[in-house]
């Protein structure tokens, strides 16, 4: 393992940094001069990251392999968290493809511990050192899917609890120093999809946003100040002219999209 953060560089810790967004956003920060705390199951992935950016530009990462579905794995993140750090993002997070009632109930009761569960126990932990701070941000991952519910419909509403909580969240934080965003990306070129056993086989290429670009997006909506983050120009619109329609045609939109 890396040796932990010794010195005053900022700290940021990443939920699900060994694929997709998740990594993109570690590997930002990191060359943003951060350093890291990485989460998540896949131990391998975590050094191998932890290495990668030790080596690009001398990164120090810790390590916290967990389980973020289990009460066991989040409290070993929320100790960490409750020691201080500058920066948050609750990434970690999954679906599971089909019909709701075939679905089995213990893999969507897993789905609730690391999409909600996990989210609001961590800022929960985050925040009391944060606000003591008077600075500090964190970035809760939701989706598109918080605006437009179709298939999948425990996932749409893990993902509008996460936005929902988040923009509550921001009003309560108002002139403490602390920012919070909930950022609500369309479809990302990840392995999400694949670990769902879900196909993105029918979405159009020009609608997979590169998951670079979605960090991007999220950091510099978070330097303006924006609570929520919807990156890509053509997800704006959308998201916008889902707010105009009346609920029965955002429904017919919804099960088209997903
Ligand atoms: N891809 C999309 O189209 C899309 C769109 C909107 C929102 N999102 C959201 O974006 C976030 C990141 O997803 P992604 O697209 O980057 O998917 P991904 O490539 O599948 O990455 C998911 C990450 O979450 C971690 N994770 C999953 N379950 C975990 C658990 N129980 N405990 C700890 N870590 C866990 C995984 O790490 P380990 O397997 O190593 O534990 C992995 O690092 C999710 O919250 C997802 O809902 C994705």
């Amino acid at each position: 393992m890396v040796p932990p953060t010794t010195d005053n560089r900022p700290v940021a810790l990443v939920t699900g940094p060994t694929s997709g967004i998740g990594r993109s956003f570690a590997r930002r920060l990191a060359a943003d001069g951060y350093d890291l705390v990485l989460c998540a199951r896949d131990a391998e992935r975590l050094k191998a990251l932890a290495q990668e950016v030790a080596d690009a530009q001398g990164t120090r990462s810790e390590i916290l392999v967990v389980d973020l579905a289990t009460p066991e794995g989040r409290a070993t993140v929320a100790d960490r968290l409750a020691a201080g750090v500058d920066v948050l993002v609750n990434n970690a997070g999954g679906m599971s493809n089909g019909t709701f009632w075939e679905q089995d109930l213990a893999v969507l009761e897993r789905q609730i511990d690391v999409n909600v569960t996990a989210v609001m126990a961590l800022t929960h932990a985050a925040l009391p050192a944060m606000v003591r701070a008077g600075s500090g941000s964190i970035i809760n991952v939701a989706s598109i899917a918080a605006f437009f519910p179709g298939r999948g419909g425990s996932y749409a509403g893990t993902k509008s609890y996460v936005s929902g909580f988040t923009q509550a969240l921001a009003s309560e934080l108002h002139g403490t120093g602390v920012r919070i965003q909930a950022l609500c990306p369309g479809f990302v070129d990840t392995e999400f999809h694949e670990r769902g056993g879900a196909s993105t086989d029918a979405v159009p290429p020009k609608a997979i946003l590169n998951p670079d670009d979605v960090v991007t997006a999220s950091l510099s909506d978070l330097e303006r100040g924006a609570v929520v983050s919807i990156p890509n120009t053509r997800y704006k619109i959308l998201v916008m002219s889902g707010k105009l329609l009346p609920p029965v045609l955002t429904n017919w939109v919804s099960g088209r999209l997903f």
